[in-house]
């Protein structure tokens, strides 16, 4: 192995962290990785990722060739140039932010940091959190922002799962406190993103992250009004979107399904419905879009319920099988998943819930494994609920097995009207 020194710190090796660490490492930078997890820094510094984006076989080497170390102290960030945070910017209990893991690790910082370090927030946050937030906090170092030690705000873009837009391939844009905090950071995502966009202040870029996540909350949200109210029409949906999808300028389609899940888009844009406040500002289409797609699980567990009614059937004893749990397609995240609501509220009806999910082994929150599917098992069920449109499922088995199949993602044949679509 060879002894580089790093140049980058990569603070939370994450869904965010560890793929950007693994790409600056292949663009020839040498990271250091930290992380308050003791075992997943174990597992990088064998070449183990336990992200589904980035494979062992990719990043085992870089380990190898000494370019990926990871660490879980805080004296490792005293020696690099630039330090990057990809720390988690979860709601609290009251569904107000929570920046106390980004908070905690600028205080850390701040005891080592030194003059000419720079430091960019990656999480996404608030207009003004990188300003007013993290730079006073950095500032008890003794040093002071944008003069002594630079400071920018770049959000990641990254979506799991995702394989044509990647780390380096997604446009990268980049706000810093002054023009050259932004030229720095520009300098370092320079070296491994192919598109730079710079903009003229961290609030900027803090707000072009929100407007990006809720933009999609508010699509999905009408769309999944419209499912709704599909529903009751006798239309379906899914044709309607797809022909609206023909037009070829001024529509982008978006999908209805269970609800939102992830780390982003049912929590990020409460970040400014919380700042918002401060203003005497009342953000009405993220609290309407928070509405109506928090309240999809209950809508396809009343759509399951009047299939299973059609074959006079109570939900209450039924074998229900939920197929897919994680929150979207071929990923094995499970935070916020509508899975986790639907079967919460099938065991509260009654039903008698399996589930399968090829990424998901275990859902320890509700001490369930996932089974596998088979013909018999299909045949056993009184129904089948697709949550989630993992590649890797079997669909026209499920078509051709299961007696009733409930479909919130559109993706099982139909099959002499057993299948039941939102
Ligand atoms: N996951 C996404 O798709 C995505 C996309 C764009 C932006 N983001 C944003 O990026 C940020 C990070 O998200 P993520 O999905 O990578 O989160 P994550 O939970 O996957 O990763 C965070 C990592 O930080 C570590 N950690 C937590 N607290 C720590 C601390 N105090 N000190 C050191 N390490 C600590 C955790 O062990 C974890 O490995 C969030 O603000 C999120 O909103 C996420």
């Amino acid at each position: 192995m060879t002894d580089r020194t790093p140049q980058v710190g990569v603070v939370g090796m994450g869904y965010v962290g560890l793929p950007l660490a693994t790409t600056l490492a292949e663009a020839g930078i040498p990271v250091i990785g930290l992380d308050a997890v003791q075992s997943k820094v174990d597992a990088l510094n064998r070449g183990e990722s336990y992200i589904e984006d980035v494979s062992s076989e990719r990043f085992a080497p870089l380990v190898a060739d000494g370019m990926v170390r990871a660490t879980t102290s805080w004296d490792a960030m005293r020696w690099v140039e630039t330090v990057i945070i990809c720390l988690p910017t979860p709601l609290d209990d009251h569904r107000e932010p929570d920046l106390s893991a980004v908070l905690g690790a600028a205080e850390s910082l701040a005891q080592r940091l030194r003059a000419g370090q720079l430091v960019i927030l990656e999480s996404t946050t608030y207009p003004g959190t990188t300003r007013d937030e993290l730079g006073p906090v950095l500032e008890r170092s003794g040093l002071t922002a944008g003069k002594d030690f630079h400071l920018a705000f770049s959000p990641e873009r990254v979506d799991p799962g995702r394989v044509d837009w990647t780390t380096r391939t997604t446009p990268k844009v980049i706000g810093g406190l002054t023009p050259e905090c932004t030229r720095r950071a520009m300098e370092v995502y320079g070296a491994c993103c192919d598109n730079l966009v710079p903009v003229s202040t961290p609030e900027i870029a803090e707000m072009t992250k929100l407007l990006e996540n809720i933009f999609r909350s508010v699509n999905i949200a009408l769309v999944n009004e419209m499912a709704m109210l599909c529903d009751r029409m006798g239309i379906d949906v899914w044709e309607v979107i797809d022909a609206a999808a023909t037009k070829p300028f001024g529509f982008m389609p978006f999908r209805p399904g269970p609800g939102l899940g992830g780390h982003c888009i049912p929590i990020d844009p409460f970040y400014l419905t919380w700042k918002a406040r401060e203003y005497d500002f009342h953000t009405e289409f993220i609290e309407l879009a928070g509405k109506i797609n928090s309240n999809m699980p209950a809508f396809c567990v009343a759509k399951l319920a009047k299939a299973l009614n059609s074959r006079r059937k109570p939900v209450n004893g039924s074998r229900v099988l939920v197929i897919g749990v994680a929150y979207k397609a071929d990923v094995n995240d499970m935070r916020e998943s509508p899975a986790l609501r639907v079967i919460e509220l099938l065991i509260e009806e009654g039903a008698q819930v399996a589930y399968h999910d090829p990424h998901v082994p275990h859902l320890a929150k509700k001490g369930l494994s996932s089974v596998d599917l088979d013909p018999e098992l299909l045949r056993d069920v009184d129904a089948v609920a697709v949550v989630t449109p993992h590649s890797a499922v079997d669909w026209e088995m499920i078509s051709r097995e299961a007696p009733l199949i409930v479909d919130f993602r559109n993706v099982v044949p139909a099959n002499d009207g057993k299948v039941w679509r939102l």
